[in-house]
């Protein structure tokens, strides 16, 4: 099993190239299926989860070209065939399929999605949602049965800003007859990415990016394209990194307005940088300051981001916490950091983190993707040399992530 083996505790310059959103992309390749026949999706990052999903698409009939990192679907001969476990569970987004096929072909059957162990993560909101809009929801042993004689416009009030069932309802809406009206919406920049693709197939929609959309349904819609937002996240990873061992490390490519709550959580931490157009150049902050966070959705600091920043709280001088508002259970990588030296207490959603603390290279295994991304960072200024098991979970959503450091100077390798 091959594994990360990284040295710490090394000074990282040079420029970081920001890559196509994860949850932006893995909602718009089954989105790709409501086009009649073809569409194009640019800047579409080579992760693992693109591969699942690419191998679902061949499930289903799909023919498709990737020419680097702009792919082309065909959904010409596309087949209704059902989605089997070993595939829906290898990631949430599979989840997205219910949406886009429910629209084309009024059925989908599809097992239960995947995901990171961080909660329950149930799909009740997406479920109440589908039925809104018509259809039949069946669970037959851990497969969802999803049917609907006519799919009609409704008004759906989400209970959660939850940013899946926005999407998905949006996707299951498009062919639906008549007005959709989805209230509390998740206002995330994945919901404006997808919303501009369907638009560009020719969909009625209003209010992406706000509380409240609106989606006309449409009789057809082919030849989409779009372009994958720059992933927020992943900028927001290796600016943090470049607070805690970066010189001049420049990150290229990322929208601001994406990662504001970020930035201003490490304005609070004493961090320095300095930001021309989309690329923002930043130095080890050898004084940081304590601060509180708490992970609300956009444009709230994003709860995909806590596990990372938690690491750069315990180099501050003295106690802070993060309070995570979003899922029940993503503070694994915090306890895996006290083995290295951390100082963090969990209570709760809470949790207490004393530093400055110096952390050790120890051999850990990476239990969810952000986490695994924390654990990067924690080897990444740790005395002597870390191993992490399990990185495929860190492959599903970071692109290049090994080469990417290596260029700037990081001692990160894979090894059996
Ligand atoms: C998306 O998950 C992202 N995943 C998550 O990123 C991200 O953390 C999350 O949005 C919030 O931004 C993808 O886009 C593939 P939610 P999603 O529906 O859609 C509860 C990562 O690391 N909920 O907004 O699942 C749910 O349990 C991943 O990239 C319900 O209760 O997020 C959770 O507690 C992790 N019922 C909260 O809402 C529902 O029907 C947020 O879920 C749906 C959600």
């Amino acid at each position: 099993m091959s594994k990360l083996k990284i040295e710490g505790n090394n000074c990282l310059t040079g420029t970081i190239n920001v890559s196509g959103a994860k949850n932006s992309a893995v909602a718009l390749l089954p989105a790709a299926l409501l086009c009649k026949n073809s569409s194009k999706i640019y800047n579409v990052p080579k992760i693992r989860d693109i591969e699942y999903l690419i191998k679902i698409l061949k499930i289903l009939n799909c023919d498709y070209k990737i020419n680097d990192n702009a792919l082309e679907i065909n959904t010409a001969n596309l087949k209704n065939t059902p989605i089997p476990e070993e595939l829906s569970e290898q990631m949430r987004a599979s989840y997205y399929f219910m949406g886009s096929l429910l629209a084309r072909f009024k059925k989908v059957e599809i097992s239960f999605p995947g995901g990171c162990h961080i909660g329950a993560r149930p799909i009740d909101l997406h479920i109440k949602g589908f039925k809104a809009l018509g259809a039949n929801v069946e669970i037959i042993k851990n497969k969802y049965i999803i049917t609907a004689e006519k799919l009609h416009g409704a008004r759906i009030y989400l209970d959660f800003p939850s940013v899946g069932a926005t999407i998905n309802l949006m996707l299951a809406s498009s062919y639906a007859e008549g007005t959709t009206i989805i209230e509390n919406a998740a206002r995330e920049p994945e919901i404006v990415n997808v919303a501009s693709f369907l638009i560009s197939m020719g969909a009625k929609i209003t209010g992406a990016g706000t509380n409240t959309i609106i989606i006309e349904g449409s009789e057809i819609l082919d030849n989409g394209s779009t372009e994958v937002f720059p992933d927020r996240i992943e900028a927001s990873t290796y600016i943090v990194l470049g607070a805690l061992v970066g010189k001049d490390l420049k990150i290229k490519g990322f929208i601001k307005d994406h990662i504001n709550s970020v930035l201003t959580k490490l304005n609070e931490c004493g961090v320095k940088f300095k930001i021309q157009n989309d690329e923002i150049t930043i130095s080890k902050c050898k004084n940081l300051q304590t601060t509180d966070i708490k992970t609300e959705v956009f444009p709230g600091f994003p709860t995909d981001m806590q596990q990372v920043f938690t690491v750069l709280l315990a180099k501050a001088n003295g106690i802070s916490t993060v309070t995570e508002t979003i899922y029940e259970s993503r503070f694994k990588s915090a306890e895996l950091i006290n083995t290295m030296g951390g100082n963090m207490k969990i209570k709760d959603n809470v949790l207490t983190i004393h530093g400055p603390v110096e952390l050790k290279g120890k051999e850990l295994y990476i239990p969810d993707l952000r986490g695994g991304a924390a654990l990067v960072l924690a080897a990444l200024i740790a005395d002597g040399t870390t191993y992490l098991d399990n990185i495929t979970l860190l492959l599903r959503g970071y692109e290049d992530i090994v080469e990417k450091l290596q260029n700037v100077g990081a001692k990160i390798k894979i090894v059996e």
